[in-house]
């Protein structure tokens, strides 16, 4: 052969390869297995698990035809196609999100390996790879481990002025396996905080499981798989368990004199206890299960002598116990544990506020006689969130020393979670560690806003030749500053570690644009949101709340549905929430609700009960959260109904009202009757979801019914409102109840509030926590977008910018909760409580996402999708360049989809991303169709892309899944 003809054949070769995997890379493929939107989970108690896939493809116009699910009770079974639990045979499908398992009823503990087929839209297949889950105990005599205690003989602590801080307690057991392990599980639950050990391994790296519950209705258990762990002969078993929110510190309780013994501790109990099963399966096909009983042995001598979530923990490293959890480790020192319920009763006295007996009465503190003792929850369930974990972690930027032996570490970002502590010193030496979000300006860490959380850390040395390593197990604080005192020698760099904690749910978004300030804003979201989701949605990490503010969480929802994979994290959040219904029907103001503050609920905090599964719904399209929350919201708005007057809603006795509002109070009935609103319209939603015809009728007649009476009280003739407030204002256009005609001059109206307040050196936004999040996207949606985006852009008080440049790195609970003129003093309403890690007004992420780059979803689950970006007008801001570029992306249910814009030269251009399988309607700002090109070619050229119609400023198009770049004269 010549050379010439080799190179030829080769080139030939390269072409047919290269066909052959640009074919196989245009099909689609299944990837990214999830059941229950976690990765391979263990221990399910649904009995029907929801399958979620994603395809992929680069080639346009991919979609799924139909699908093919196999389910087998092990993976070679699967590999044979010998589906023994359940095979769906060829489906007509393109749906890819929350397919219930429909095979064989599935039983406890049973181990479910799974894969699924998919034809494209030219029929042809694909596999995916295989994933699994597994089956938790379904029946409660499933369970044989009994939970356990060590003997409490303390008395109840009463003493407001002194923190009762009692050890974190070690249970241990050792059991022999005897012949070959095939399969090893542990399910446990705590009333506490726990964390596991086999062997000397830990199991997972999740903290604070079982996660906060209502323990007096419901408990969470845990599964790990531990079959590499397990040995033939000799094991053993070891379990820290802390107070946790089963009986430590929390909340306000101590602050604000409530519940037990108005101290704040012990809310649902007085002794923490550890139920454990550790069931083996041997390869022989017998079985042997190790639980928890009162052959375990338990000890208060270790290390943590100190453990609660808000005041901290204190490590005595003298009194480790090496080997504690391997087999042969001498116990007999250590006492015996015993069942739970042996510690018997410890009557105590209950405080909290009881709402008064009618409107205008204020709710009074009230004491009632409850009993500490043990009481197992009626309620086991499998943890259906995600573990807070350990996601990263931060070096310090600064170390500085403000006076003689104290050194404050700056980790140049607040976030929540713990530090690692590295030292070196003489045995007994004392470390103590504080944090503060914020420092005084003599350089003195700032702790006021914290009010009764200690927060503060001990380590004491053991005295080793080489560093000690220290990292807090059962507590969290939300700072930036780390304050070392006690510490041997100079400060080394590596003295401290931060170490980022958070419930572990995927981030989704990316947001960057021409203006710097509002790209650190993104991050300022991302970090608060990452400060707050710490098992369930809180108001701040730092100071003696830490709680499920339900008024937060609803604001916030979409946002936090934008920036993470929050489906499972709300799956559990909700429960929560559901279960914490008052006995009137309505929703408390926090969920859990483990004592009562003042009122118990508030306009708009009570109506997240409604908002929030919606939200989870239209994210992800999970109707099975609406159906499971559905009996309950039915009877919040039969409360609803029966508290209103002729349809409009009333003040119920709470003034939260727009919280933090800038002296533009609005009233509560008015905000009532909003929201009275909101929730009907959402109800009909739902209820269609639910094929609830009848309900859905009822719910939109109510929605109707209040739309009326709403305008007939407050709306007058020419678009202006009674009611003056900004809020007043934006909640009306928000919830659609200015009367369609009208809606363009009541926006007007708004946009020229804030117009004429604006000043030299302020913003003129007067909102608060209700009336901030609607304020951009009403304004965008009104024709007052340039409005929208200069106040986006805003540098003066109060305003996102404000906060930025005075230092945030997080989202403030006030926009001047710190200023560099006047300090701490100066913020509205909390003073020096004031927190640095608020999400509520980072809500305005919504805004940047769905507006401004354009990226939301066309009824549930970004199945369909609007790209629908809103730049503004070149030159329509006086004060600085309006943003010109943005690049977003949102990793959707469906997969990615990818908005960037840029205005130049008086072009549009706009490069998107369609995940496969779905459609989007894109509006392109442009004058005219044949203004638009797609990749160069005219729109009518252009390939799977349909002009629609113009509208207004806009030519509408729908496009398929793919890439496209569009560029328009706008
Ligand atoms: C919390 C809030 C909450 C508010 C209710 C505050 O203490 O931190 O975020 O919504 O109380 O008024």
């Amino acid at each position: 052969m010549t050379r010439n003809r080799v190179f030829r054949q080769l080139v030939l070769a390269l072409i047919v390869l290269l066909m052959f995997t640009a074919a196989a890379l245009a099909a689609l493929r299944p990837v990214a297995l999830r059941c229950e939107y976690r990765v391979n989970p263990l221990g399910l108690d649904e009995p029907r698990p929801r399958l979620t896939w994603r395809v992929e493809s680069p080639e346009r116009g991919q979609r799924q035809m139909a699908c093919q699910i196999q389910v087998a009770t092990s993976e070679a079974l699967l590999r044979k196609s010998r589906a023994d639990l359940w095979d769906s045979g060829r489906v007509m499908s393109d749906k890819t999100v929350n397919v219930a398992y429909a095979g064989k009823p599935l039983t406890s503990r049973e181990a479910c390996y799974w894969r699924v087929q998919v034809w494209d839209k030219d029929g042809k297949p694909n596999w995916s790879e295989i994933a699994f889950w597994t089956m938790g105990l379904l029946a409660s005599n499933d369970w044989r481990a009994e939970y356990i205690s060590f003997r409490d003989t303390t008395p109840v602590h009463k003493d407001a002025q002194t923190l009762f801080l009692p050890a974190a307690r070690q249970y241990r057991d050792e059991f022999s396996a005897a012949r070959k392990v095939k399969r090893a599980t542990v399910y446990a639950t705590a009333l506490g905080v726990y964390e596991l050990y086999l062997n000397g391994e830990r199991l997972g790296d999740a903290v604070f499981a079982p996660g906060w519950t209502d323990y007096h209705q419901r408990a969470y258990y845990w599964t790990y798989d531990v079959t590499p762990l397990v040995r033939k002969g000799r094991n053993a078993i070891g379990a820290w368990v802390a107070d946790g929110w089963y009986s430590g510190y929390i909340g306000f309780g101590l602050v604000a004199h409530i519940g037990t013994e108005r101290i704040g501790r012990y809310t649902y109990g007085k002794t923490p206890a550890i139920m454990a099963q550790l069931e083996i399966e041997y390869a022989d096909g017998s079985r042997e299960t190790v639980v928890t009983d009162g052959s375990w042995k338990a000890s208060d001598a270790g290390p943590i002598q100190e453990a609660d979530l808000l005041m901290g923990e204190t490590y005595d490293a003298r009194k480790e116990q090496p080997g504690w959890t391997k087999p042969g480790f001498d116990d007999s020192g250590w006492e015996s544990a015993i069942l739970a319920r042996n510690n018997g009763s410890a009557a105590a006295t209950f405080y909290e506020f009881q709402n008064g007996a009618k409107l205008g009465d204020r709710a009074e503190i009230k004491g009632h006689l409850i009993d500490l003792g043990f009481k197992r929850p009626p309620k086991l369930e499998a943890f259906p969130g995600m573990p807070v974990r350990p996601t990263q972690e931060i070096a310090p930027i600064a170390i500085t020393s403000p006076t003689n032996g104290v050194h404050i570490f700056d980790l140049g970002q607040n976030f929540a979670g713990v530090v690692r502590l590295k030292v070196k010193g003489r045995a007994g030496t004392v470390v103590q560690m504080r944090y503060g979000e914020m420092l005084h300006p003599d350089g003195q860490l700032m702790t006021e806003n914290l009010r009764k959380a200690r927060a503060t850390d001990h380590y004491i040395l053991r005295g080793d030749s080489g560093d000690e390593v220290y990292v807090p197990r059962f507590t969290y604080h939300g700072f930036r500053y780390v304050e070392l005192t006690g510490l041997p020698g100079k400060p080394r760099p590596d003295a401290i570690t931060g170490i980022v904690l958070h419930s572990d749910t995927p981030l989704t978004s990316g947001f960057e644009c021409s203006d710097p300030i509002a790209n650190r804003l993104f991050q300022n979201v991302l970090w608060t949101q990452r400060a707050n989701f710490v098992d369930l949605p809180t108001d701040c990490p730092q100071r003696d709340e830490r709680l499920g503010w339900t008024g937060d969480a609803q604001v916030y929802v979409r946002t936090a549905a934008y920036n993470a994979d929050v489906a499972a994290f709300y799956t559990k959040w909700l429960r929560e929430l559901m279960e914490s219904q008052r006995p009137s029907g309505t929703f408390p103001g926090y969920a859990p609700f483990p004592f009562q503050y003042r009122w118990d609920f508030g306009t708009a905090w009570c109506d997240a009960a409604v908002i929030c599964p919606w939200e989870i719904w239209q994210a992800y399209d999970d109707t099975r959260i609406v159906e499971r929350c559905w009996p309950r919201l039915v009877q919040f708005l039969e409360w609803r109904k029966t508290t209103s007057r002729n349809f409009l809603g009333i003040n119920h006795g709470n003034d939260w009202g727009d919280w933090l509002n800038l002296n533009d109070p609005t009233s509560i009935e008015y905000i009532d009757t909003i929201y009275f609103a909101y929730d009907a319209r959402l109800m009909a939603d739902m209820a269609r979801a639910l094929g609830r015809g009848k309900d859905e009728a009822d719910y939109r007649a109510l929605f109707d019914n209040i739309k009326a009476a709403f305008k007939q009280k407050y709306v007058k003739s020419e678009g202006s409102l009674t009611k003056d407030s900004q809020t007043a204002y934006d909640l009306a256009l928000f919830v659609d109840l200015i009367p369609t005609e009208l809606r363009k001059a009541a926006g007007k109206i708004l946009a020229d509030k804030l117009r004429k307040a604006e000043t030299s050196d302020n913003s003129g936004m007067t909102t608060g926590f209700l009336g901030t999040r609607p304020l951009l996207p009403v304004l965008s949606s009104v024709g007052e977008n340039d409005l929208a985006v200069k106040h986006f852009q805003s540098r003066k008080y109060p305003s996102w910018g404000y906060e930025v440049e005075q230092g945030a790195t997080t989202i403030w609970e006030c926009w001047n909760s710190y200023t560099k003129d006047k300090g701490f003093g100066g913020a509205q309403h909390v003073q020096m409580d004031s927190s640095f890690a608020h999400y509520a007004f980072g809500a305005v992420c919504e805004w940047m996402m769905s507006t401004l780059a354009g990226i939301a979803t066309d009824g549930p689950g970004y199945k369909r999708i609007i790209i629908r970006p809103s730049p503004p007008s070149p030159g329509s801001n006086p004060d600085r360049e309006p943003i010109n570029w943005v690049k977003a992306h949102y990793d959707s249910i469906h997969g990615r989809i990818v908005s960037n814009w840029r205005l130049k030269d008086g072009r549009f251009v706009l490069e998107t991303t369609i995940p496969a399988n779905s459609t989007a309607t894109v509006y392109v700002p442009a004058k005219s169709a044949e203004s638009v090109t797609e990749s160069g070619a005219p729109l009518d050229k252009a390939k799977n892309v349909k002009f629609l119609r113009m509208e207004g400023d806009r030519v509408v198009l729908v496009v398929e899944s793919g890439s496209y770049r569009f560029t328009a004269q706008p």
